[in-house]
């Protein structure tokens, strides 16, 4: 069955166990393993070390580094062995998130397109094991990805000895879809030859010595569907906001017809939004993004979409059956990369990037918090809403005007934590309107946040604020003292608006 997946018959000795590859993991070690938003992640050898953790007595305790989140409840697993010491770039679990805010487990909220640079420059310490999902293993070694590049290449090449996971679940025809280019040491780096988002520059495969790779186990098990909501009443708003500026942008000549390349974030509403450009006028759209969701291949389908460079593809249990059944119908309009590269600053710099990622909160100049729930406890990370925003040619932020049904604002006078300061957010749209935020000094940001996007039940509130903290005076007006204070009404009483 397996025989023509793992087409190097020299490692087909290699052949093992979950049970027997998971004790090449030992205590202390880092350990980077493949998966990226639910999509090819390693689906046995880390439950394995799970039980191992749980039914025998030594000690073991690992710094794992993934691409981002992972699917299978395998940090769910992991987190309640005790498995998790540290744990980088990103994660979406539950009990994962109540073990990182309640200090059990270390974890590093990083830029994705940052962890394997990090790595590369010695700033992590040594990889000892990659544990990489593949979809087939070449006659001369080479791996084949399955639905997300994330960081397995440069985990496979960094990392002193490699397990594969040949997950005959993936199909044999996602082979041909990836293209693995790894940027060279610093300083002397070439340019990043991408000039279009459709470019290939790199080979088919991750490439690394067939010596290196320990252990090969076989499973067959689907990628975890996504777990986002569909569009609503809001996002369909939001969305409708969002057409009419770009629209506007192409009609003062800012954009061109076809807009340039989208990059559309995780979750709900970036996926939501999204989905709204299928009843818009824009044709022939590309994306240079991260993740794939359930948007993109409905825009493919819908002809508005030809072409989508991603690092994963994450999508629903329907979507992800008739996705990988038909995947030849998509491959001339596919291609997954590794993301330093989907990511990659220069990249998304040169082809004026639209970023849409989601916010928590935003406050009244411009700063977004997308990471840290009440400004101290982690949601999922920043992800690679970061290494977009920054280096996008437009930075959109969405949010819906209100949480937890209506008792949290989301634009608030000051964000308790910043993850996009108010320099790279270019645009804030919620389901009330659009606050296009370029060029305005902070006095002119704040009326326009407060009267386009805050829910009207909200706006006397943050117009007293406002009109209070300009007697203090300065670039941006703020009365520090009372700064945070939707979040002690809320703390109080359960709502920001306190007892109004
Ligand atoms: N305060 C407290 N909680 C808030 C909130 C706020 N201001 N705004 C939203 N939330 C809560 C929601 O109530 C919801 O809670 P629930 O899970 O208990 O229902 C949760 O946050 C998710 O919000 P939702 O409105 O469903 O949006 P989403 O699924 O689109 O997720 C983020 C929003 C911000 C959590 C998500 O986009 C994220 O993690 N972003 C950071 C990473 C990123 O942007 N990556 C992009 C590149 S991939």
């Amino acid at each position: 069955m397996y025989e023509d997946r793992v087409r190097c018959a020299a490692l087909r000795s290699k052949i093992t166990t979950a049970a027997e590859a998971a004790r090449l993991v030992r205590n202390g070690m880092r350990v980077g393993a493949s998966g990226f938003t639910r999509a090819g992640d390693t689906k046995a050898v880390p439950i394995e070390l799970a039980r191992r953790a749980r039914d025998e007595s030594e000690p073991l305790r690992i710094t794992l580094m993934t691409g981002a989140s992972l699917g299978h409840d395998i940090d769910r697993m992991l987190t309640e062995a005790g498995v998790l010491e540290r744990r980088l770039p990103f994660q979406a679990d539950p009990t994962l998130r109540r073990a990182i805010n309640s200090g059990e487990v270390m974890f590093v909220d990083q830029h994705l397109s940052e962890t394997v640079e990090m790595l590369r420059a010695n700033l992590l310490g040594k990889l000892d094991l990659a544990i990489i999902e593949a979809a087939a293993i070449t006659e001369t070694g080479g791996i084949v990805p399955t639905t997300s590049v994330g960081n397995s290449a440069s985990f496979a090449i960094l990392a002193e000895k490699v397990i594969i996971e040949l997950n005959l679940a993936q199909p044999a025809a996602l082979e041909g879809m990836h293209d693995i280019w790894i940027p060279g040491r610093r300083p002397r780096r070439e340019p990043l030859p991408i000039v279009h988002v459709q470019d290939r520059i790199g080979t088919p495969t991750i490439e690394i010595a067939p010596e290196k790779i320990a252990a090969i186990v076989i499973t067959n098990e689907a990628d975890s569907p996504s777990t986002v909501l569909p569009a609503d009443e809001e996002t369909a708003l939001i969305a409708g906001h969002l057409i009419e500026f770009l629209q506007h942008e192409v009609k003062r000549g800012r954009m061109p017809a076809q807009l340039p390349p989208l990059q559309a974030g995780i979750g709900t509403i970036a996926n939501a939004v999204l989905s709204g450009f299928a009843h818009s006028p824009f044709e022939a759209l590309t994306m240079y993004s991260e993740v794939l969701q359930d948007s993109t291949f409905d825009l493919i389908d819908a002809g508005k979409i030809v072409f989508a460079s991603g690092s994963s593809i994450t999508l629903s249990a329907p979507r992800q059956a008739q996705v990988l059944a038909e995947l030849d119908r998509y491959r001339d309009k596919l291609v997954l990369r590794p993301q330093e590269v989907s990511n990659h600053p220069e990249v998304i710099r040169r082809l004026g990037l639209i970023a849409l990622n989601t916010a928590l909160e935003c406050d009244i100049y411009g700063n977004v918090n997308s990471t840290h729930v009440g400004g101290t406890h982690m949601m999922n990370g920043i992800g690679g809403s970061g290494d977009f925003a920054r280096n996008a040619a437009c930075a959109i932020f969405a949010t819906k005007s209100m949480a937890k049904e209506g008792r949290i604002s989301s634009i608030v006078p000051m964000v308790p934590h910043v993850d996009h300061n108010e320099h790279d957010v270019d645009v804030i749209v919620t389901e009330q309107g659009l606050a296009d935020l370029r060029g305005l000094a902070p006095r002119e940001r704040a009326t326009l946040v407060i009267e386009h996007c805050a829910h009207p039940r909200y706006r006397d509130v943050l117009r007293e604020y406002y009109r209070d903290a300009l007697a203090y005076g300065g670039q941006t007006p703020h009365d520090l003292g009372n700064a945070f204070a939707m979040y002690t009404a809320y703390k109080e009483t359960g709502s920001m608006l306190g007892h109004r």
